[in-house]
């Protein structure tokens, strides 16, 4: 990262290292303010960042080091596949010893520098995350909004941006309002790339609901393509309602899958449509329109796969929850880009695209719990979502089943790094499937683990 203070660096490197976790690509963020924290102490005053400050600058500079230092061994002792290095680095000399520490252990460096000229943007930045930072604890914020400024001011003096023309590089300018981007080489920085000109920070809510109680759900009965069971219907009917009641007049776009249960559903709500095939169901192949103890009954391996591990599970001719985020990603690109939006959508999906802004990891998105009936609000915050649930009051179902305490698998496991083929053949046994990548050993990835133990809370 590259930028002055509180122009959003630790902001973007979460949501980058959101992302790319959730693509079962391992990335860690690195956040030098934290090491600065731990071994300097917080509560410095802005004359601790002062360039004329010698000590200072020199227990930056050993901050700087020993987070190098911990992501160079985590690369290559833990097979790190992308680490985000979260700090100012904001002077020419600095970005040279990075570019040459790291290039010369083979790891290639994508500088992303963040420049923001919107003075109220910055002042809202302070309010909104630095106030409340370990730096400023028990510090009157008005004092500390004041300190902060002057630190910002000991940074521009030395500012300089990137102009270093043999780097790879992206500069979003005001929020992505430009972007500038320089030797952009490889698949992974294009998609890195492509996802931060999807970014914006402008306030709005996304809305997830599953569709109304199915005939399939009364049934017991997973997949198929069957319309609202009464209650169902009820729910479709309060959801206009609801919906309108939260977001008051403010524009809203509803997605729904190609599926009748959640067109059915979506059908009463006065806002833009649109359907996407992507956000279909996973599709349990050949156990589609069974019930759970059928599927034990006729296919018991393939059960006891499942249980074994739900997220690598490819059903017989149909998928995983691993094919599902693989085929949800665009999905995930569009959401970003939009302001309001409500997705009326299924279990599995909605588990997937909900494991994304909560950062689940694999081992737990398939039990995420997302009843029938009940509608999601997230409102993005500086570095997270803010979730709150309204349940309607129309009894369905519950299609939730738990993790089994100890799970036994019949079949050994095949991570034998298949490819992303989106579906296996019909009548294949399912099995469980690993890409090449996510064979590599994944922590987890919660919110509230933090690099280094201590609170996720920017200022380098
Ligand atoms: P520091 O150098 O002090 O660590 P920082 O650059 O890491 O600061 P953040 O802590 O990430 O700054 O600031 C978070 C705030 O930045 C959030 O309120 C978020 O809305 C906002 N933000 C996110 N992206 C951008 C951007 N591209 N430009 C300006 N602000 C942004
Ligand atoms: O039961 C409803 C349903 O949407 C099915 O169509 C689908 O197969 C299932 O949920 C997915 O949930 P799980 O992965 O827990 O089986």
């Amino acid at each position: 990262m590259v930028g002055l203070p509180a122009r959003g660096k630790t902001y973007i490197s979460q949501k980058v290292c959101r992302y790319l976790t959730w693509l079962s690509i391992k990335t860690k963020v690195f956040n030098v303010g934290n090491y600065r924290r731990k071994l300097h102490g917080a509560n410095m005053p802005h004359t601790f960042f002062d360039p004329h400050n010698c000590i200072g600058e020199q227990h930056r500079r050993e901050a700087a080091a020993a987070a190098m230092e911990d992501m160079i061994r985590w690369f290559n002792e833990e097979q790190g596949v992308v680490a985000i290095y979260d700090a100012t680095n904001s002077t020419i000399a600095r970005r040279k010893w990075l570019h040459e520490s790291l290039s010369k252990q083979d790891i290639k460096v994508l500088f992303i520098e963040s420049i923001c000229q919107d003075e109220s943007l910055i002042i809202a930045n302070i309010k909104e995350v630095k106030l409340s930072s370990p730096d400023y604890a028990n510090v009157d914020p008005e004092d500390a909004a004041i300190d902060f400024r002057a630190r910002i001011d000991h940074y521009k003096e030395q500012y300089e941006t990137i102009t270093e023309e043999n780097y790879t590089y992206i500069k979003l300018i005001n929020v992505g309002s430009q972007t500038i981007i320089n030797m952009i080489q490889v698949y992974l920085e294009s998609r890195i790339v492509y996802y931060l000109m999807n970014l914006h920070i402008a306030p709005r809510k996304i809305y997830f609901s599953r569709h109304g109680e199915s005939q399939f759900n009364v049934q017991g009965k997973i997949g198929g393509d069957s319309f609202l069971s009464p209650r169902g219907e009820l729910y479709a009917a309060k959801l206009p309602g609801l919906i309108s009641d939260n977001l008051g007049g403010k524009p809203l776009t509803v997605w729904t899958s190609t599926m009748n249960r959640t067109i059915q559903t979506a059908a009463g709500l006065p806002y833009p449509k649109m359907q996407w095939k992507a956000l279909d169901e996973l599709d349990s192949g050949l156990c589609d329109g069974m019930t759970y103890e059928e599927i034990e009954q006729k296919y018991p391996e393939d059960y006891a796969n499942r249980d074994e591990d739900k997220f690598n599970y490819r059903y017989r001719g149909g998928e995983s929850y691993r094919d599902v985020v693989l085929r949800l990603e665009p999905i995930i690109m569009e959401l970003e880009r939009h302001e309001n939006i409500l997705i009326v959508g299924h279990q599995a999906i909605l588990r997937c695209i909900y494991a994304y802004f909560m950062n689940y990891d694999q081992d737990d998105l398939p039990y995420l719990k997302i009843p029938l009936h009940t509608v999601i609000e997230f409102t993005p915050k500086a570095y997270g979502c803010e979730e709150k649930r309204y349940k309607v009051d129309i009894e369905a179902v519950d299609t939730h089943r738990p993790k089994p305490v100890k799970a036994k698998a019949v079949v050994k496991p095949t991570a034998t790094g298949v490819p992303n083929k989106p579906k296996s053949v019909p009548g294949a046994s399912g099995e469980i499937v690993k890409d090449p990548v996510s064979i590599l050993p994944l922590k987890n990835h919660k919110d509230k683990e933090i690099p280094n133990g201590t609170a996720i809370n920017g200022t380098t």
